[in-house]
């Protein structure tokens, strides 16, 4: 089994992570992305932090061609981590098609190369979301999937069903679908973090960006949920600890006996926190100050949502190990240096 693991979506925020989680083991990494939410910038830190410059391919996997001729040039790849997809919950909602195309059909054109090899591994990158507001809490990997609130959610809910179904029926393809919570941070070095591009839409972009003036305050979307401070909670999982769950899920599915499986992990701190607490927690370990204002609920959102860990301590021997606070301090040092090199470049 070749040593070389396919990473789609490897200059993305998790992807990039677990990129350097995966060098860092000795894997050897390919990278395809079509640099529509990324960019080279990326390839570089990555270098910088790892001195090994993963292979990298600006393929389309839309286009059914560019996915098979990758595949002819790369025979030895058995082995994918999918991180490729459309993202933003709100986007979705207006623009469906484009999340079934660039979501889906990507998906299927995947399987469908490796249906071809002798043994094949794949990981899915899949969320939280694929529970809606589940009826308890913490969230377990048996609990109900229910109708999702986007076509974001759908199109993971879907791509779970499409991966379930391709390893029912072909007896050399294991894979495991990862349920993340709500990743955030950056890597110590500040080489590599998140890039929302335009307006950020998750909380912690927002609250980084709005510290460091480039946003004249949060808006904190409702305090009138049934929850203790009245906001809303979340898992907040850092990248980090994210990334290396990535590389033990891939290392099961190589060293596993059975040849054909097919396996669902929350990926999750097993806390709750609420906004309020995550901008106290922010305030505390940056000793920035945060601007911020109680506006109304943002439509879709669910009250609370945090993992049941245990499948993933007890399977996959991992769990998280770095804080809400490390996580915030990395990402407000990302933040820093994102500006910098903007100001540096302006000059
Ligand atoms: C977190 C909390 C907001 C912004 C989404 C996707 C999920 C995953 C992670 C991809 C909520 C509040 C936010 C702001 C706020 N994405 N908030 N002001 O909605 O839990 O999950 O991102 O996989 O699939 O659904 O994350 O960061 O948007 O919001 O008050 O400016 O912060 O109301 O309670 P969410 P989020």
């Amino acid at each position: 089994m070749s040593s070389k693991i396919l990473v789609t979506g490897g200059l993305g925020f998790i992807g990039s992570h677990t990129v350097v989680a995966l060098q860092e083991k000795g894997f050897e990494v390919v990278i395809i992305d079509n640099l529509s939410n990324s960019s080279l910038d990326v390839l570089a830190g990555i270098t910088k932090i790892t001195q090994k410059t993963p292979a990298f391919e600006n393929i389309e996997l839309r286009d059914k061609s560019q996915v098979k001729e990758f595949f002819e040039k790369y025979p030895e790849i058995d082995s994918v981590i999918h991180f490729a997809a459309s993202k933003a919950v709100g986007e979705s909602v207006e623009n469906p098609l484009l999340y079934y195309e660039n979501n889906l059909t990507t998906l299927t054109y995947l399987l469908q190369e490796l249906q071809q090899k002798k043994q094949a591994n794949f990981i899915f990158s899949s969320s939280c979301t694929v529970y809606g507001q589940a009826d308890q809490l913490p969230i377990t990997e048996d609990a109900p999937v229910k109708k999702a609130e986007s076509p974001y959610g759908n199109t993971k809910q879907i791509g779970e069903e499409i991966i379930a179904d391709t390893a029912k029926i072909n007896k050399n393809f294991k894979a495991i679908s990862l349920r993340y919570f709500n990743p955030i941070g950056a890597h110590p070095s500040a080489e590599i973090g998140e890039l929302p591009i335009g307006t950020p839409q998750n909380l912690v972009p927002f609250i980084t960006q709005t510290a460091i003036g480039k946003r004249k305050e949060l808006s904190v979307f409702g305090d009138d949920y049934p929850t203790e401070d009245g906001t809303c909670i979340r898992d907040y999982i850092h990248v980090m600890d994210l990334a290396q769950a990535h590389v033990i899920a891939m290392e099961r599915l190589r060293e596993q006996k059975e040849k054909s499986n097919y396996e669902v992990f929350n990926l999750g701190t097993g806390k709750g926190s609420s906004v309020l607490e995550v901008i106290n927690s922010f305030e505390r370990s940056t000793g920035q100050k945060l601007p911020y204002k109680i506006v109304d609920r943002r439509e879709g959102d669910i009250t609370a949502a945090y993992a049941d860990t245990e499948k993933a301590n007890k399977e996959l021997g991992w769990k998280t190990k770095r804080h809400l606070d490390e996580a915030l301090k990395s990402a407000w040092e990302w933040q820093k240096k994102v500006v910098k090199e903007e100001e540096e470049a302006a000059q």
